[in-house]
């Protein structure tokens, strides 16, 4: 899968079927059901250039014919999905890595300050037995995603990956200055945020849009 390296910290995607999908999901005429299973096969093909530097061990194997050496991942992975629109991208990361445990993360941004409020707080309790894959599809201002790299980080989380869909350049600065040593995926880097915190052109409430409850 080819991908545009933006930073060593922002991995912006360049890829046709993605690019396709993402074309579905902005369009304002697209139903809860078609943005929903679009935004789970985005997920799904970007975790595996996502996964691509995960740390790995070798270990021996017993074939029918002889014993050899192969790579497997090293640890064990857990996906943290922010909720509500976290939710929409585990589905097609799980059919690809269906062992990876699944943490929660609820957060709420305020309309008016913007600021996210935090709802609820469900990890495992050894979160640093391997690689963290925090998942929202949007980063805006970035208010959320940092809180949510803060409480990871709390619950001893030491190696995590940003997984988004759209981001802004505003969130990409937030997260860089307040947790410079996360690597940031995002499927499309927009040109900005509104007035409001929203993505411009971006696809509107994300988590709206996900559940029909715009
Ligand atoms: C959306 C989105 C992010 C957040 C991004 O969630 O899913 O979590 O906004 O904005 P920020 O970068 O400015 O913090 P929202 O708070 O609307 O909750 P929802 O998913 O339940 O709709
Ligand atoms: N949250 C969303 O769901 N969409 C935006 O554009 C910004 C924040």
């Amino acid at each position: 899968m080819t991908h545009q390296t933006e930073s060593d910290r922002v991995v912006v995607f360049d890829h046709p079927l993605i690019a396709h999908k993402l074309a579905t999901i902005r369009n304002k005429d697209t139903g809860h059901r078609i943005f929903r299973a679009a935004l789970s096969q985005i997920a799904g093909l970007m975790i595996y250039e996502v996964t691509r530097s995960l740390p790995t061990q070798t270990i021996d194997v017993h074939t029918p014919m002889v014993i050899t050496q192969c790579t497997v991942l090293k640890g064990t992975i857990t996906i943290v999905p922010v909720l509500r629109a976290g939710l929409g991208m585990i589905d097609g990361i799980l059919e690809v890595m269906p062992e990876a445990r699944v943490g929660h993360l609820g957060l709420a941004r305020d309309e008016k300050t913007l600021e996210p409020h935090a709802y609820l707080n469900k990890l495992p309790v050894d979160l640093d037995a391997g690689p963290v894959l925090l998942v929202d599809p949007m980063l805006a201002t970035g208010g959320s995603a940092s809180a949510a790299l803060t409480m990871l980080r709390q619950a001893g989380a030491s190696d995590i990956r940003m997984i988004c869909l759209v981001a802004a350049p505003e969130g990409i600065a937030r997260l860089q200055a307040d947790h410079p040593e996360v690597t940031i995926y995002a499927a499309a880097l927009d040109e900005k945020l509104n007035e409001i915190g929203y993505i411009i052109p971006g696809l509107g409430d994300a988590g709206d849009r996900m559940y029909g409850t715009v």
